[in-house]
């Protein structure tokens, strides 16, 4: 396993580069996908509060540790703040149900999901929605002040490094000027398609560390959101399959998973496939015996479609581009 040596944080951090994700993974599915992946070596999840994966994810790490085979400072582990909870005032008690159903005391990452913000429905702490399926804004949100709120839980020993994830690059500078602590990683959708190449300078400049989720494409994303939000994208895009890939999967004796995790290693991004399969499993994070060529990792950032190739715009959150925080105005103004 390779890591990234995080900055602006206390000591020493490295977070390594291949995690298991775990969005959509249903609880049974969760807890067997969490041993293989452990089994296979994992050592670094990423899940979020609105995943529903923490109580599984808690559950099988209790019974690793008391099984003695791992200890909780060998795990590197990152949760989110819903964006139905993106207020300063509902910062610690989130974190806190978070660490309560991971049965742990600090997270290593706490990450903003959203830089937009939803009422809450506190019967059921999850967006609040109007009667005609839209959901219900709150523009009183403050992402400064949730910031120092996070803050406050580094302070506390509760978190280790704090980030942001779906930032714009504006949005992710007013976060940097304001802090005190300044952002340790930008998690964002991120794969042959979408390589996110000015947000990823912003990046580097600034020292954050850039996680992509969907490196695969999230294969399966439209029939979630078609069957929860009624929503669905027009050619659903398939990277898995474009010809390229699989001309290099055969040129380097791989599968079209590990070209498209290793093009985006091999330049320092650090990768979160989900699978509940455990081959898939297994293939994903053996990346570390082969490189691509420079030709080979050229050709490959030509598959770049920059904004049309976006699949996470979240419209399936009806009405949100209405907010003013909503980071992907460019896609409904038509820029
Ligand atoms: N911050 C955010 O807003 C945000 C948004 C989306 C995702 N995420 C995080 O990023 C993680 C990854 O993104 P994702 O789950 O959307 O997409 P992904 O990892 O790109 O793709 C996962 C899908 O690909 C399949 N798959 C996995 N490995 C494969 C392989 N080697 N070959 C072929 N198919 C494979 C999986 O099916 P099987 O399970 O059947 O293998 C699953 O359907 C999430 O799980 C979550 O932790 C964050």
């Amino acid at each position: 396993m390779k890591y990234v040596k995080l900055s602006h944080v206390n000591g020493l951090l490295e977070m390594p580069m291949v995690g298991l994700g775990t969005w959509r993974a249903q609880p049974e599915e969760m807890e067997k996908a969490l041993w293989a992946a452990l089994d296979a070596g994992y050592r670094h999840i990423d899940t979020a509060f609105n995943y529903n994966t923490e109580e599984t994810i808690g559950k099988v790490l209790k019974q690793w540790f008391s099984q003695g085979k791992g200890k909780r400072e060998d795990l590197f582990i990152t949760t989110k703040l819903p964006n139905c909870a993106n207020r300063a005032c509902d910062v610690a008690r989130f974190l806190q149900m978070s660490l309560k159903k991971l049965q742990t005391n600090y997270v290593d990452l706490y990450l903003i999901h959203m830089p937009f913000s939803f009422h809450l429905n506190e019967t059921n702490f999850t967006p609040l929605t109007n009667e005609d399926g839209s959901f219900s804004l709150d523009y009183d949100s403050d992402l400064i002040a949730t910031w120092q709120a996070m803050e406050q839980q580094v302070d506390q020993g509760l978190i280790k490094a704090i980030g942001l994830s779906n930032f714009s690059g504006e949005q992710i500078e007013r976060i940097y000027t304001a802090a005190r602590i300044k952002p340790s990683v930008l998690q964002i959708e991120l794969h042959a398609y979408l390589q996110q190449n000015e947000l990823r300078a912003l990046c580097r400049k600034l020292g954050i560390a850039v996680t992509a989720y969907a490196p695969l494409g999230s294969p399966g994303a439209n029939n979630h959101f078609n069957s929860k939000y009624n929503y669905s994208i027009h050619d659903f895009p398939d990277i898995l399959g474009h010809p390229l890939v699989d001309q290099l999967a055969q040129k380097y004796n791989k599968t079209p998973g590990q070209v498209l995790l290793r093009h985006l290693i091999q330049q320092d991004i650090i990768v979160i496939p989900k699978s509940g399969n455990s081959e898939r499993l297994k293939s994903n994070i053996d990346v570390f015996d082969f490189e691509l060529s420079r030709e080979d990792m050229e050709q490959l950032n030509g598959l770049d479609r920059g904004e049309n190739g976006r699949i996470f715009d979240f419209l399936f959150f009806k009405g949100v581009e209405k907010h003013p925080e909503y980071p992907f105005k460019h896609r409904i103004d038509g820029w």
